[in-house]
């Protein structure tokens, strides 16, 4: 798996994902990460075909979701639409109905070879430790929310422990903490940006980034990460932006579990003209 992927999570479906996916593919990237639920795994697929790149070149991963019932049947249909016979990654999205429900069904699947390889998302090690002695294959990634500001070093070590590569999401913390004076001081000190420094701050651990922009320029200087280093002493400093307390968990608010008439609430939030603009 490429350290470095693009991540399409509220990327509108339709032709903005189709370009953004593209713009990504010129610029380096050769993974991308997309999901049943994110609505765009069609328009990855046609970026994929106008690439003109071939197949092998490009590790492609997509998700379960785990409200649904069959992760085998849906890994069907997510293949028909991304136009493709075999996924890279299939995870499952999150731990929802049970960290078990989903798996034999993966299994299957990757028997099948309609995914190279199968993981989980959104994971914690009690879960992670649930699933594993009921495991034939044995999850390849987890893939959770990992920053400095979610440092979630107790999951990383036990995932490690048991052979599971942690992948994360939201390395440049939605967007949220990009002005974090430490994060602003090394990358103003290496000539870099803060993005910069976040995704680096990652890759340094050999865990794999999948940053999502909509901006041409931002996916290129998202991809420029591999010709600088941190030092141990600015790796020292960001790890103490840590506020998860170094945690076994992989999400502090489960969204899963909150009641349908939220997440429908939150479903609209995430549509309005507003946040898109
Ligand atoms: N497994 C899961 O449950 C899960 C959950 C969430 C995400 N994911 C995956 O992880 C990917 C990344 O996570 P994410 O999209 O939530 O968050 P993220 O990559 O941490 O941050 C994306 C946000 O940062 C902004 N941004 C990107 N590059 C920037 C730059 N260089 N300078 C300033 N701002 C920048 C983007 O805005 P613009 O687009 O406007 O540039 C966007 O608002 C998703 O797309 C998805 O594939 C997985």
């Amino acid at each position: 798996m490429p350290l470095l992927g693009f991540g399409v999570y509220r990327v509108p479906p339709g032709h903005q994902t189709e370009r953004v996916v593209g713009w990504a593919l010129e610029a380096g990237y050769r993974h991308v990460d997309t999901a049943q639920a994110y609505g765009n795994e069609a328009d990855v697929g046609r970026a994929l075909r106008s690439s003109g790149l071939s197949r092998d070149q490009v590790f492609v991963t997509t998700k379960f979701s785990a409200g649904r019932r069959d992760p085998e049947a849906e890994l069907e249909r997510s293949l028909e639409r991304l136009g493709l016979e075999t996924v890279d990654l299939y995870l499952v999205h999150t731990p929802r109905g049970g960290p078990r429900r989903a798996w034999p069904a993966m299994e299957s699947a990757h028997e099948r070879r309609l995914a190279r390889s199968i993981g989980v998302s959104n994971f914690s090690t009690a879960e992670i430790e649930r699933l594993l002695p009921a495991a034939g294959v044995k999850p390849a990634v987890n893939q959770v929310q990992f920053s400095p500001f979610r440092y979630r070093r107790r999951l990383l070590e036990s995932c490690r422990s048991h052979g599971i590569e942690l992948e994360s999401y939201g390395s440049l913390t939605h967007g949220e903490e990009l002005d974090d004076p430490t994060v602003a001081d090394v990358a103003r000190r290496l000539g870099r940006t803060p993005a910069q420094v976040l995704l680096r701050w990652a890759i340094e651990r050999a865990v794999a980034v999948i940053p999502k922009s909509v901006h041409e320029d931002r996916i290129r200087e998202n991809a420029a990460v591999f010709d600088f280093q941190l030092s141990g002493e600015d790796l020292a400093r960001l790890d103490g932006l840590d506020r998860s307390g170094a945690a076994a968990i992989a999400v502090e608010r489960p969204w899963w579990t909150f009641s349908a008439r939220a997440r429908a609430a939150a479903r609209r939030l995430l549509r309005s003209p507003l946040l898109r603009s």
